[in-house]
C-alpha cells in the first residue's frame, strides 16, 4: 500500500466559507509565512429556475484573499461535483493559480460526455484543468507541503488533499454524526468508498479534517472540521471497526431511497469542463436537459 508522506510540523491557516444554498464548504488554505494559498471546492452561485448565474460566493472569497495579501497558487477540485457549480474559473481569471483534479476526470468525462451527448469540441483527456493528479502527486503551497490521495468510490475521480496537518476529505468522508457521501453516481462504487475511507483512517490520529459538505443532522449546528481518531471511534457508517461487508449493505440500502441532488444536471455539465460553462452553436452560455437518462 503506498504510504502518504503526513507533516504535521506544517500548520496552514484555513478559513471555511460555508454555502447555504447547497450546503457546501469551500477553503481558503494559506502559507503564514508565504502569504501562498490554495481554494479547495469553490462555488458558483445558481437560481437554476431563472437560468441566473451570480457570485457573491466566489466574491468573498476573492475579497478574503485580496484583504490578506494572499497570493492563489492552487484552486482545487476534490472531485466533479453534483450539488453545485465550481466557481474555479472565476476565481482564476480574478487571481490566477491553477486548477487541479484526480486525473481520473478523462473517466467522468467519458460518461457524462454520453449522457449529455456532447460532440467531438468536448474533450475527454481533462486538458481542461491545468494539473491532473494521479495518486500520492506532491505539490506545494508556499512551503507547504500538499499531496493528493485517490479515494474513489463516491467517484472515481475524488482525491483528499492533504496539506500539512490539514486535509480536505471532500465527500469521501462527512462528519462523523453524517456518515459517508452516497456511492451511487455512474462510476461510485460502495465497497470501493470503503476502501478509500479505510486508507484516509490510516492518517496520524490528529490529522484535521476538513469536510465538503454538512446538513447538521439532528438539528445540531453545521460543522465541517474533526480529526481522523474522532472519525475512526465515532463515525456512524465507519467507526468503531464497522465491516466493508456491513458497510456496503448500508450504504446502498440508503442511496436506493435518495432522490437526486437538485442541481446535479447543471452541476455535471459545468463541472466537468473545469467550471466553464458550454455554449450553443453561437456561443452563448445554456445548460441542457437531457431526458430520462439518471
Ligand atoms: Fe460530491
Amino acid at each position: 500500500m503506498q504510504t502518504y508522506p503526513v507533516d504535521m510540523s506544517m500548520k496552514p491557516h484555513v478559513e471555511a466559507f460555508f454555502d447555504a444554498a447547497t450546503n457546501t464548504i469551500s477553503y481558503v488554505i494559506s502559507d503564514p509565512k508565504t502569504k501562498a494559498c490554495a481554494v479547495v471546492d469553490s462555488v458558483l452561485d445558481i437560481d437554476y429556475a431563472s437560468g441566473r448565474i451570480t457570485h457573491d460566493h466566489a466574491d468573498r472569497i476573492v475579497d478574503h484573499i485580496i484583504t490578506h495579501g494572499l497570493t492563489l497558487e492552487w484552486i482545487i477540485e476534490t472531485h466533479v461535483h453534483a450539488d453545485h457549480l465550481s466557481g474555479a474559473p472565476y476565481l482564476q481569471e480574478k487571481l490566477g493559480g491553477k486548477i487541479g483534479i484526480s486525473a481520473r476526470i478523462m473517466e467522468v468525462q467519458e460518461t457524462f460526455g454520453k449522457i449529455f451527448n456532447e460532440g467531438t469540441d468536448f474533450q475527454r483527456d481533462g486538458s481542461q484543468f491545468d494539473a491532473l493528479f494521479q495518486d500520492g502527486d506532491r505539490y506545494k503551497i508556499g512551503k507547504i507541503d500538499a499531496f493528493a490521495m485517490a479515494t474513489p468510490g463516491h467517484t472515481p475521480a475524488c482525491m483528499v488533499h492533504v496539506m500539512g496537518n490539514t486535509a480536505f476529505v471532500g465527500d469521501t468522508l462527512f462528519m462523523p454524526d453524517g456518515g459517508s457521501a452516497r456511492a451511487d453516481f455512474p462510476g461510485g462504487d460502495a465497497g470501493e468508498l470503503y476502501d478509500s475511507i479505510q486508507k484516509v483512517l490510516t492518517l496520524p490520529d490528529e490529522l484535521r479534517l476538513f469536510m465538503c459538505h454538512d446538513y447538521g443532522p439532528n438539528g445540531r449546528e453545521i460543522a465541517w472540521e474533526t480529526t481522523v481518531a474522532d472519525e475512526k471511534a465515532n463515525n456512524i457508517h465507519v467507526g468503531g471497526g464497522m465491516s466493508r461487508e456491513a458497510f456496503v449493505k448500508l450504504r446502498s440500502e440508503r442511496d436506493a431511497t435518495l432522490a437526486m441532488p437538485k442541481l446535479i444536471l447543471p452541476s455535471l455539465q459545468v463541472n466537468m469542463r473545469a467550471g466553464e460553462l458550454p455554449e450553443d452553436a453561437d456561443g452563448r452560455p445554456v445548460l441542457k436537459v437531457p431526458l430520462n437518462q439518471l
